[in-house]
C-alpha cells in the first residue's frame, strides 16, 4: 500500500529530526557537561550520546536535563543524570525549537518545558539548536504562538496584561487529560499569538515583566549554532548556520 502523502512527510520530518540529533550528539567531546534538551529531535541527540557512552566512544559525559521528560530518556538510554547543584558550568547544550529566524533567535516551549530550557541553555559555553528545515522561519511568531509559563494564581490578571500587549492569549489545555497542561514547576501554559513581532527582545523583557509570569519562549540572542535537517533532491543532510 502506498503511504499517505501526510504519513510520508512525517517521516520525512522525523529523518530529518534523527538525522541532526545524532550530528549534535556527535559534536559532543569526552568529559563534558552537556545541557539534554527536551523534545523530539532532543530525543535522537540523547539516544546517541547513549550509544556512544555504549560503544566506549564517548567517556565520562554527564547531562543536566531541561525537563522530566530529558531526565526519563538520559536514564533510558545510559547518560548519567546531574543537576545544577553538581556542577559548575555546563559545556554544551544541545536543544530543539519550535520556531528560528535569520538572526538564530527562537521560539521554544512547544513541550511547556521553556523555562527550565533557557536556564540551561543560557548558562551552556556553546548551545546547539538542533531543527528541521520546516522550523525556518523570516519572522518569529509567523506560525507558532509564543509560549507564556504562569503560575496558576495569576491566570486571570497575566492574560488580562497580555491582551494589553496586543497579544491573543490561549491557556494550553492537556491532551488526553482534563483540563490544562501543568508544567513541571506546577504551573500552567498561556500560548500568545501575535500578528508581529518586530522587536523580539523588547517583547521577551515585557512578558518576563508581568507579574505571575515565569518565563516566556522567546529565546533572543542566545543561540551559537543552529544545525538544520534538511532533504535535498530526496537526500537527507545537515546543514549549519
Ligand atoms: C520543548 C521545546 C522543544 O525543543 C520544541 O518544542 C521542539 O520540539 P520537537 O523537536 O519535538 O519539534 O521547546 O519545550
Amino acid at each position: 500500500m502506498t503511504p499517505s502523502p501526510e504519513a510520508s512527510s512525517s517521516e520525512l520530518i522525523k529523518q530529518m529530526k534523527q538525522m541532526v540529533g545524532i550530528a549534535a550528539a556527535r559534536r559532543v567531546k569526552s568529559g563534558m557537561v552537556v545541557g539534554l534538551g527536551t523534545g523530539s529531535t532532543a530525543a535522537f541527540m540523547i539516544q546517541e550520546l547513549g550509544s556512544l557512552l555504549a560503544t566506549g566512544d564517548l567517556k565520562d559525559i554527564v547531562g543536566i536535563p531541561t525537563s522530566f521528560e530529558s531526565i526519563v530518556l538520559g536514564k533510558k538510554y545510559g547518560v548519567p543524570i546531574r543537576t545544577l547543584d553538581d556542577v559548575s558550568k555546563i559545556d554544551i547544550a544541545i536543544d530543539g525549537a519550535d520556531e528560528v529566524d535569520p538572526a538564530k533567535n527562537l521560539i521554544k516551549g512547544g513541550g511547556a518545558a521553556h523555562t527550565r530550557e533557557k536556564v540551561v541553555d543560557t548558562i551552556a559555553d556553546t548551545f546547539i539548536v538542533v531543527v528541521d528545515s520546516s522550523k525556518l522561519v523570516d519572522k518569529l511568531g509567523s506560525t507558532f504562538a509564543v509560549p507564556v509559563e504562569v503560575i496558576p494564581m495569576a491566570i486571570a490578571p497575566v492574560t488580562r496584561a497580555i491582551e494589553k500587549l496586543g497579544g491573543i492569549p490561549t491557556l494550553r489545555m492537556g491532551v488526553r487529560k482534563a483540563g490544562p497542561v501543568i508544567t513541571d514547576q506546577g504551573n500552567m501554559v498561556i500560548d500568545v499569538k501575535f500578528a508581529d513581532i518586530p522587536d523580539p527582545l523588547a517583547l521577551e523583557q515585557a512578558l518576563n515583566n508581568i507579574p505571575g509570569v515565569l518565563e516566556n519562549g522567546l529565546f533572543v540572542n542566545v543561540t551559537d549554532v543552529v544545525l538544520v535537517g534538511e532533504i535535498k533532491d530526496g537526500v537527507p543532510l545537515v546543514r549549519e548556520f
